[in-house]
């Protein structure tokens, strides 16, 4: 099948573009590389084994440099696969949007116009070429602050900050879209706290500035960019009094796409799935588990609780454990391990070297 990936570049994205290009599946990638680098996809060809320029409509993987919000750019993608001789692009996944929640909360209207805006631009577009097929990259985060653990699909959805309203909204705008032209069906994937990197060790996340996350910052203080780690409050209800969170390895994240796309010929209409383990382990239990991973130590100083953090959120993944036949092999030993092999073999993430004998060069 032919399926466009939206933020195919980034870290979920390119990871998922493996799992699907290892699957026989064509990739079309569009991704405005705002948060992400074209390295990653030349990276992603080297692991699945394909060949061709990124730029030949041909490939097995090709790519658009391509902002959601420039419709006419979007329609010129799917023009040159769906209103040709080529093969029809014939479902989206769709991960592109603005993510960081601090930051959401400094520029919501930034962030709801790309979010949403972004993501009904790409549903015209996709309707107008009779494409009524998506996975959208959802989150959590949707469960909000009132629902108690283990979390589960039909639970009521709520946010506490812009980026978490973002995809609420877009869940909505899904299911009113399902809603009104049954032809459509959306699954939305509830992803929990995505975390490792590719076994090959080539592609990873590589985070714009200071990492928000836990697993990015761990992995930057090991390899040296930075000195210590702040674990943000240990006065939680919890066995150590650190947060408690479902941490899911990417690949395994990467595979639910895929079971999600195969899920889609039932035609599902429109209905959400949780991705994540199922299993809670604290801040502290992380920082051990990567210490016996990677053979180094993480000085670390305990500070005041991040203002918005839960202290326990995991997944109940039983739908999808039944439905998509899908449920995490990798461990948090296994994620530890991943992350500081991609961490230590590319300590600046996908920075591209000059070549020494480079035409031109000094
Ligand atoms: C965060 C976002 C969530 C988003 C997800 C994407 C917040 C409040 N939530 O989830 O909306 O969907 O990222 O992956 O930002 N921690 C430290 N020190 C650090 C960083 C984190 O102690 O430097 C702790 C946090 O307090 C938390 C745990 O590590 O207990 C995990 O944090 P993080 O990786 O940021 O994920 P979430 O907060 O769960």
């Amino acid at each position: 099948m032919k399926i466009l990936v939206t933020g195919g570049a980034g870290y979920i994205g390119s990871h998922t573009c493996v799992e699907l290009l290892n699957a026989g599946h064509q990739v079309v990638v569009i991704d405005n590389l705002y948060n992400s680098k074209e390295e990653a996809l030349r990276r992603v060809q080297e692991i699945a084994g394909v060949t061709g320029s990124l730029h030949d409509p041909d490939s097995k993987l090709v790519f658009y440099q391509v902002d959601l919000l420039d419709r006419p750019a979007l329609e010129a993608v799917f023009a040159a696969h769906n209103g040709s001789a080529r093969a029809p692009i014939q479902a989206v996944i769709h991960f592109a949007a603005l993510k960081a929640v601090g930051e959401s909360v400094s520029k919501p209207l930034e962030y709801y116009h790309n979010n949403i805006t972004g993501t009904i631009i790409l549903c015209q577009v996709m309707a107008q070429n009779g494409v009524k097929d998506l996975v959208f990259s959802s989150s959590a985060t949707v469960y909000g602050e009132d629902n108690q653990p283990p979390l589960v699909e039909t639970m009521p959805t709520s946010a506490t900050n812009p980026y978490g309203w973002s995809k609420v909204m877009m869940e909505q705008v899904f299911r009113d879209v399902c809603t009104a032209d049954p032809a459509w069906n959306v699954i939305l994937l509830r992803y929990f706290n995505p975390v490792g990197a590719h076994v090959s060790g080539r592609i990873g996340e590589d985070p714009k500035g200071v990492p928000q996350n836990l697993l990015p910052f761990v992995t930057q203080v090991a390899v040296g960019l930075r000195s210590q780690l702040h674990v943000f409050g240990n006065d939680y209800p919890t066995s150590d009094g650190t947060c408690l969170r479902d941490y899911i390895h990417v690949v395994d994240l990467a595979l639910g796409h895929l079971k999600a796309i195969e899920r889609l010929a039932a035609r599902p209409g429109v209905t959400a799935y949780n991705l994540g383990s199922g299993v809670p382990h604290s801040v502290l239990e992380v920082i051990a588990a990567f210490e016996r991973a990677a053979g180094v130590k993480i000085p670390y100083q305990i500070v005041a609780r991040r203002p918005g953090d839960l202290p326990t959120s995991y997944a109940d993944p039983s739908k999808a454990n039944r439905e998509l036949n899908w449920k995490v092999q990798k461990t948090l030993d296994d994620i530890c391990v991943d992350a500081w092999r991609w961490q230590s073999q590319n300590p600046k993430g996908y920075v591209v070297l000059w070549s020494t004998n480079r035409e031109g060069g000094e």
